[in-house]
């Protein structure tokens, strides 16, 4: 993908659709949890936040965790924390999140790592146990 191609895609309306029907599907809740994996510039994350206890934006990406607190912050989202991590080891307790989300990141893993990445957000998610317990 070229570098204009880029952000013009993830403005464009096909993915703002797809994040609609993401956010319709989840069906995401006062008391949950979030977990935004390969979080990048914010796609699911500012569309979450708003209706959600708490999102944890996680991006292998050194700078890409600061950016989004920037715009997180811009927007008035205090319920955003972001945190430059890989997929396959989440900077977070077992049980503590209670939706996981991923926009077209794991299509960057190895297919081993899909495995361990989709075994440590199994691990990390708990729907009960996150909302009930307020984290
Ligand atoms: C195509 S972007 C998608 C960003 C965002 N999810 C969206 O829908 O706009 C892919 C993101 O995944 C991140 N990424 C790639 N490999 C990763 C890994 N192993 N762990 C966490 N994030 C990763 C990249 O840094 C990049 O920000």
């Amino acid at each position: 993908m070229g570098k204009r191609l880029g952000p013009a895609l993830a403005h464009s309306d096909g993915f703002g659709r797809l994040r609609d029907e993401i956010v319709r599907l989840a069906r995401p809740g006062p008391d949950d949890v979030v977990v935004d994996v390969g979080a990048g510039t914010g796609l699911l994350t500012l569309a979450f936040a708003p209706t959600v206890a708490k999102v944890w934006a996680v991006d292998i990406s050194a700078v890409m965790p600061g950016h989004l607190a920037m715009k997180a912050a811009t927007a008035g989202l205090a319920n955003v924390e972001t945190a430059p991590a890989n997929a396959v080891s989440l900077p977070l307790a077992d049980g503590s999140a209670s939706l996981v989300l991923s926009n077209h990141c794991y299509h960057h893993l190895s297919d081993e790592d899909k495995e361990r990445g989709i075994v440590e957000v199994c691990v990390c998610c708990d729907r009960e146990a996150a909302s009930s317990s307020g984290t």
